[in-house]
């Protein structure tokens, strides 16, 4: 009988615990990972995989490396200009003006997509569009740590504001520059009232504990540029999670690239705002 290798082991192991898909350009991050590990460890690739597929701790330390963590504010501008013009109304005009409303984003790596929802609630709210929403909370999550620790501290850098228009560059962050002659450069950092309707948490989407409580509460999620970095069962599993954890009448929000993988009785595709997807039930 053939013995499964190291890194066979590891790779299924994070499919697993992460469901994480095992395609080829995870697995070069991964491997790199590994090199980088098993190095600063001086111990040899096979044993480095041996040992984190067989530890929780040294698993997650690797998914910290290891993880695509690509994000910026306004990812998609056409979804956000969606998201004002039809899902914020719906969602405003949904329930009382008076009760808060929960958006969740689900994979927010180091924050500026959370950042993101919660600057178009504010743009929506002070310019009195339908989609003005008297109180709201942004829920945000990811496996990282080291992410979350920079999305909790909301400095950023110009590439990461690339989709940023100047006006609500100038509104929504305060900038500090050390060098003069290049005015542009230097920290931009989130206002005090968009942040504090943020709220960071770290959660493998993965496990089952976390889901509990998680039912009907939201009235959007976004959860982007995740499922198509897991393998099948997984998306599955956390397209039905994700839906049940939305209200009856809530949103999901999903990467152009995902939506093909949106299949659920209880979820259909919203007109005129692809990629956004209702519970119906
Ligand atoms: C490419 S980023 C997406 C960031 C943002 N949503 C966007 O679209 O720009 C993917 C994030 O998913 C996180 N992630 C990967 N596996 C996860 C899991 N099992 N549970 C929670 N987060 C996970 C990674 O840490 C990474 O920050």
């Amino acid at each position: 009988m053939s013995q499964q290798s190291p890194f066979k082991k590891l790779e299924e192991a994070l499919a697993e615990n992460y469901g994480w898909a095992a395609n080829p350009s995870a697995r070069a991050k991964i491997n790199t990972a590994i090199e980088s590990k098993a190095r600063r460890l001086h111990i040899a690739h096979e044993e480095y995989c041996q040992i984190a597929s067989g530890s929780h701790s040294e698993m997650l330390a690797l998914v910290e490396e290891a993880a695509v963590g690509e994000t910026w504010f306004f990812r998609e501008p056409q979804q956000f200009s969606a998201l004002r013009r039809i899902i914020l109304p719906a969602i405003a005009a949904a329930r009382p003006a008076g009760e808060r409303r929960r958006l969740w984003s689900a994979a927010c790596s180091t924050g500026e997509e959370a950042y993101s929802l919660a600057i178009v609630v504010d743009q929506a709210r002070t310019a009195n569009e339908p989609g003005a929403i008297e109180s709201a909370e942004v829920f945000a999550t990811d496996v990282r740590n080291r992410a979350l620790l920079a999305a909790s501290q909301a400095r950023y850098s110009l590439p990461a504001l690339r989709q940023v228009d100047a006006h609500t560059r100038d509104k929504y962050f305060i900038h500090t520059c050390e060098t003069p002659d290049d005015p542009l450069n230097g920290v931009y950092t989130v206002v005090p009232d968009s942040r504090k309707l943020v709220t960071f948490r770290r959660a493998n989407l993965l496990d089952p504990m976390f889901w509990k409580g998680m039912s009907r509460r939201f009235d959007l999620i976004v959860c982007a540029n995740l499922l198509l970095y897991l393998h099948g069962s997984a998306v599955r599993q956390m397209v039905g999670r994700l839906t049940q954890s939305l209200r009856p009448g809530g949103y999901l929000m999903v990467a152009p690239s995902e939506s093909s993988l949106i299949h659920h009785s209880g979820l259909r595709p919203v007109k005129d705002a692809p990629t956004f997807f209702q519970r119906t039930n």
